[in-house]
């Protein structure tokens, strides 16, 4: 078997030194503490073939042409672009923040893992325009007197970049990583104590990854909340290309450098490829919009193509499980989840997951209304909060 090591540039340690000191670190009700995890991580990665991290625009498209072409038979790119599956070993600095309440925990045994999706890094649980802190869960969560755990996920924010954008940074290196500080938080590795309860919190490919987690390390979290995520893949290919997706240093030039970025490294086309597939116009406010533009991160060509393979039922998942999706979200619902089939039992389309969730202890859906994708930053955040926020405590009272 085919195997890679992935060593840390000294680029990206410069580069952290020199983000460290502007980013906001955390809300005004919580103490945050940031820091950098080395992680030693090890995966079974897709290997690719006839790709190039540094390839130009013209054939990074082409590529998103075969493979969106391939579906459903997703078999023809597989054998013209993957050989298999390697180990792919490495060490990596991914920059977490613990944040527990001003006015102390309600329960300090308990925590919820945030994992964000693409287009964003950790600061989408955390989101705020100057003083408005009205689209943070995190300030949600601790003015619930709840501790959260948010990392930036490798690529992105202040966890290095490693330039291979396929065969390292691509989805089993992810959920590698998710499993791992899942871990960390049971075994009181962040922070100064054990959790005992953890309540694990996705959005999108974060819920991707969080169900995976469920699947490949079932004990590892206590309760699950898939937002912005269902189990009908029909609008995916749609998403592929629709986005655009684009060299993020060809996109934003004075955010990020080739020098950061391999060119495989991709963000949105423009606001409007971004608004179809993120936002639901009017149910958000176009000045927060506007800031998740100019904070946009990349995502890895890479972890596109892979986004999609393996997603499997988590049959010894016993915690809870709720999904929560917005009505309008393009890419999970084709922008109407209630357009199930005729006579389905289901009242919605994200309703489906419960067939991954064979022995949960407890599942359930919330679609609030007007909603696109991103749905911590629509009018409808801070009720969906709430929902969130009940939803975890009633995991962590529960015997
Ligand atoms: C882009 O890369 C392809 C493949 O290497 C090459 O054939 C093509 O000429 C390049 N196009 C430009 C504009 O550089
Ligand atoms: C693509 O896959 C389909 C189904 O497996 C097959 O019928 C077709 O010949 C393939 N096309 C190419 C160009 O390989
Ligand atoms: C705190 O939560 C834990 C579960 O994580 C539970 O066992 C414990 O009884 C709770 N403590 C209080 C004081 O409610
Ligand atoms: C696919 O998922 C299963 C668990 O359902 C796991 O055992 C297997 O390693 C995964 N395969 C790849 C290639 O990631
Ligand atoms: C999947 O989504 C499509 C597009 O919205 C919809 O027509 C179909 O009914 C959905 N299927 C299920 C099983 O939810
Ligand atoms: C839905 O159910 C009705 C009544 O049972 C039946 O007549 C109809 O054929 C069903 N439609 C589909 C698409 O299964």
């Amino acid at each position: 078997m085919h195997s890679l090591l992935y060593l840390t540039s000294a680029a990206w340690i410069a580069t952290f030194v020199a983000a460290i000191a502007t980013s906001r670190v955390g809300p005004s009700n919580a103490i945050c503490t940031q820091k950098i995890y080395d992680l030693d991580i090890s995966s079974y990665n897709y290997m690719f073939q006839n790709v190039q991290s540094d390839a130009n625009m013209t054939y990074l498209t082409k590529l998103n042409q075969e493979y969106v072409g391939s579906f459903p038979y997703a078999s023809n790119f597989s054998d013209e672009y993957e050989a298999g599956i390697m180990e792919v070993t490495g060490t990596y600095g991914i920059s977490g923040t613990l944040c527990v309440p001003l006015t102390g925990e309600k329960n300090a045994s308990n925590v919820q893992y945030l994992i964000h999706g693409i287009g964003y890094d950790s600061s989408y649980w955390d989101f705020a325009v100057g003083d408005d802190e009205t689209y943070s869960y995190v300030y949600a969560s601790a003015a619930a007197g709840i501790a959260t755990f948010r990392y930036d996920r490798l690529g992105t924010g202040l966890s290095e970049a490693p330039p291979d954008a396929y065969n390292v940074v691509q989805k089993p290196t992810d959920v590698a990583i998710a499993i791992k500080f899942a871990e960390m938080l049971r075994s009181g590795e962040i922070g100064t104590k054990a959790y005992s309860k953890i309540v694990l919190v996705g959005h999108s490919y974060g819920s991707i990854q969080s169900q995976a987690l469920t699947t490949l390390a079932p004990t590892a979290v206590d309760g699950v909340v898939l937002t912005a995520y269902s189990a009908n893949a029909t609008a995916l290919p749609l998403w592929w290309s629709s986005t655009a997706y684009t060299t993020a240093s060809l996109v934003f030039p004075t955010r990020f450098s080739p020098a950061e970025l391999t060119n495989a490294y991709l963000v949105t086309e423009s606001i409007w490829t971004s608004q179809l597939n993120y936002w639901y116009f009017p149910g958000y406010s176009q000045s927060i919009a506007d800031y998740a533009r100019a904070t946009e991160q990349p995502v890895t060509q890479g972890v596109l193509f892979t986004i999609a393979n393996n997603i499997t039922a988590a049959p010894e998942f016993k915690g809870a499980v709720r999904v929560i999706t917005g009505a309008n979200d393009w890419i999970f619902c084709y922008s109407n989840c209630f357009a199930v089939p005729p006579n389905s039992t289901e009242p919605n389309i994200p309703a489906y997951v419960q067939e991954l969730y064979p022995a949960a202890s407890y599942f359930d859906t919330y679609i609030p209304a007007n909603t696109g994708h991103i749905i911590n930053l629509h009018y409808s955040a801070p009720e969906t909060f709430q929902n969130m926020i009940q939803f975890a405590e009633t995991v962590f009272t529960a015997l």
